[in-house]
């Protein structure tokens, strides 16, 4: 197979050099690591508006080496909104800004492991997520994998970008909290709301494809065949498309943020029966997904 010429998209010329930083790439268009950053320290206004830069450009940055303990963590987060508290809190308790991602050979599942967009059921759904990963398995594994869904929705043909730009879907928090990790809702049970199936990033403009197997049940206004069809379309053509992907390879003390308006990702379980540990911390979006 090869691709055809209106496959074909440049690929993006980002920049790799910051005021306060460079960066190296993962792939041309998604997933650079930050060189030259203690986010142990505050930030100046100065290095957080690059990293904040450097983040729109790569969608996906990864920081190594870092020793932060939890306050050092969310002040991090701070930087770029306030802090989430994830839906499914009141079955972990602890510290309501800190999601543990935590996988041992006990684990019935591990958190994450199938293409999703963070709590994208909330109404307005985090922003941002900043993972840090302080034990890796000793069998090496538990990568996690990012999909760039500004590309996503460009490598769709015209008249299927047209067709989906006017959809509205659903999506349902009680899918994986309740349907994969069996959890007990809280009272009123999880959030479900409506989102368009295309929005515009509200920083950059530019057109994501957004909906994800993790949490969109259907789509508004058609019967369910068809509703069925088209997200599986969608979906494996976002678990088939290799060239929309970056792959992070944890160390420990790695810290990855990602930009939840237009990314995707996957952690990946292969690692049975070794343990990973990791804490997350993710940021009140400001607006909810519009068109
Ligand atoms: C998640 O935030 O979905 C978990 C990601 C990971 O564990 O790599």
């Amino acid at each position: 197979m090869f691709n055809t010429r209106s496959d074909r998209l440049p690929a993006d010329n980002l920049p790799t050099a910051y005021r306060t930083f460079e960066v190296s790439s993962l792939t041309p268009h998604i997933g650079a690591e930050v060189r030259g950053l203690d986010l142990a320290q505050p930030l100046s206004n100065e290095q957080a508006q690059d990293v904040n830069d450097a983040w729109l450009d790569w969608k996906v940055l990864v920081f190594r080496d870092q020793r932060l303990n939890r306050d050092q963590h969310k002040a991090f987060g701070r930087r770029f909104g306030s802090l989430h508290t994830h839906p499914m809190q009141h079955t972990y308790g602890g510290d309501p800004e800190i999601l543990t991602v935590k996988t041992t050979a006990d684990s019935p599942y591990t958190s994450g492991d199938g293409w999703h967009t963070d709590v994208t059921c909330d109404e307005v759904p985090p922003l941002g997520s900043m993972l840090y990963v302080t034990e890796t398995p000793a069998s090496g594994g538990g990568d996690t994998l990012f999909a760039d869904m500004y590309l996503a929705y460009e490598l769709l043909s015209e008249p299927m970008r047209q067709f989906l730009d006017g959809l509205t879907a659903v999506h349902d928090g009680a899918i994986p909290y309740i349907g994969s990790y069996k959890s007990t809702p809280p009272e009123g049970g999880y959030p479900r709301n409506e989102h368009p199936v295309v929005v515009r990033h509200p920083d950059t403009d530019r057109k994501v494809l957004y909906v994800n197997r993790g949490f969109t049940s259907h789509v508004v206004g058609l019967n369910r065949a068809e509703s069925t069809a088209l997200l599986n379309m969608l979906y494996r053509h976002i678990d088939s498309t290799p060239r929309l992907w970056c792959r992070v390879q944890w160390e420990p003390n790695t810290l990855t943020f990602w930009d939840n308006r237009c990314t995707q990702h996957h952690a990946v379980w292969d690692y049975y029966p070794h343990s990973r540990y990791g804490e997350r911390v993710s940021m009140v979006g400001d607006v909810r997904p519009s068109r």
